[in-house]
Parts: structure tokens; sequence; C-alpha cells
């Protein structure tokens, strides 16, 4: 007898029950590359299904999670610093891939076409990838990820967002990964600057690729409100003053916001400070 072939549903609650950084991050490739042949037709077609995924997703016993104002802080320029500050992306893409397989898992009773299942399922085999490429950087300098403490309370947009499917894509990818863009181009000054060429190349990849988890969020985001006859920039609004705690940071990365579909009058109304005449 075969195996009974899981659902992506399954799959995906399958990489948030898994604790170890490696191996959810091993699983969730795995699943992609078997999600991806099933779509092209190289094998058997997989159901999306159903399943319950946990409302926290399992992480191992270290990094200690800590209140962000507890984190020790380090300066960016010396070498503990710079340790630190790749611990910390690696941390933020352990959390992407855990996001992007919960979108997954949590809304399968919106009825969506399959594209919106790909586009995720994409973008969870990078976050694995960054999250190896950043556990390479950091084992070159002797260090790896647990070592150090990290943030707490980088799920609380997955919590708040559990049973709101626009508010989950207006706050993760529109929001938290729209600012990935906004500073990854200083984190690859710092580094470059350094001399360290494998976390320059490192970065480079996932900034590269960040771009189309954003678009992902825009694209999906507008097809709902489409669907619903909402206007999305007001729905945007909305749901990011009702899900996201606090104002937006500039500088804002306006080019690849709008490489990915993000025009400034979505963004800039949130933001601290006053609003340029053509975003407003
Ligand atoms: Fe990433
Ligand atoms: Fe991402």
């Amino acid at each position: 007898m075969t195996e009974p072939q899981l659902t992506l549903a399954q799959m995906a609650v399958n990489v948030l029950t898994t604790a170890d950084g490696h191996e959810k991050t091993a699983l969730s490739r795995r699943y992609a590359a078997a999600w991806r042949a099933a779509r092209t037709g190289e094998t058997a077609a997989i159901e999306v299904g159903q399943a319950s995924p946990p409302l926290h997703p399992s992480r191992p016993d270290a990094p200690e999670l800590l209140h962000p104002r507890d984190v020790p802080k380090r300066k960016p320029g010396s070498p503990q610093g710079r340790i630190a500050l790749l611990h910390a992306v690696a941390h933020i893409e352990l959390n992407a891939v855990d996001l992007h397989w919960d979108i997954i898992a949590r809304f399968t009773h919106v009825p969506m076409p399959l594209g919106f299942y790909d586009d995720w399922v994409k973008s969870a085999d990078e976050e694995s990838k960054h999250f190896n490429l950043m556990c390479d950087c950091l084992a070159s300098l002797g260090s790896h990820y647990g070592a150090l403490p990290a943030h707490a309370g980088m799920w609380r947009a997955a919590e708040d967002t559990v049973d709101d499917l626009m508010g989950r894509l207006a706050v993760v990818p529109m929001v938290l990964e729209a600012r990935g863009l906004d500073v990854t181009p200083g984190m690859i000054a710092l580094f470059r600057k350094a001399g360290m060429t494998e976390a320059v190349d490192a970065l480079e990849v996932i900034y590269s690729e960040e771009v189309a988890h954003v678009a992902y969020g825009a694209k999906w985001f507008n097809f709902l409100c489409g669907r619903d006859n909402l206007d999305p920039k007001a729905e945007f609004h909305a749901l990011v003053q009702t899900y996201f705690h606090g104002a937006l940071k500039p500088p804002f990365n306006e080019e690849k916001r709008a490489d990915a579909g993000l025009p400034p009058d979505f963004y800039w109304p949130l933001a601290d400070g006053e609003a340029p005449a053509y975003a407003r």
C-alpha cells in the first residue's frame, strides 16, 4: 500500500509543528518541490484540503525570545554587531517560513484560485533558503542561530489577523515584508563596507526575492477587493490601522515598493510625519 498523499494544508501544518530550524526549512523545501511537481503535471495533483494549524508555530528552545526592549543593542559597525544583525535576519526568515505556510493552512475556507497557493508555497520555499543562507553566514563567523537572544512578538501580526485574510495580507506582506525592502539596501552597504562578501551575496538574494513576496500580497489583496467591490486604498488604510500597532517609518524604498505594486498613497498616509503632496 502506498502512503496516502498529504494535502497542501496538512503539509503546511507539518512545517508549522516542526521546531528545529533546519528540519523546518528542509521539510518546507521538500513540500514546495512536491507542490511544484504536482502543479506542472509531473506527479499526481495535490489537494489544498483543510487542516487545523496551531495558533503558534513550534520553535527551537534557542534562541531565547525576549521583549524587543530587552534584546541587547550592539553597534552595527562592530564584528559582534554584524553577527547580531545576521542573527536577527535569520530569526525574521524563520518566522517568515511559518508566516507563509500559515497563510496557506489558515484560510482554506476562503475560495481562492490555485495561483494563491503557488505564490505562498514559492515564498515559503524562498524564506527557507534565506534562513539557510543566514545560518551559513553565521557559521562562517563562528556563530549559529540560537546563539543570541531574539525578538519575541514576531508572531503577533499572525495572531491578530488569525481570522481576517485581507488583514493578514495588508499587515504581513504589504507592511512587514515591504519594510524589509526599505532596510535591506542599508544592511547590504554595511556588510559591503566590512568586506563581507558572503553576507552581501546572501542579502542580495533576499533583497531580490522579497520584492515578489510583497507583490503577491498586493496582488491577492487587490483581487479580494475587486471580488468584494471594495476600494483597495481605503480598505488597506482601515486594516493597517486595525491590526498594525504604530506608524510606518520612512524613508521608504519607493522604487521597489512600486515594483511590488504598492503605490505611495497606500503607505505614506500611515507614516510618521507629513506625506509628500504626491502621496496624499
Ligand atoms: Fe526572506
Ligand atoms: Fe518574504
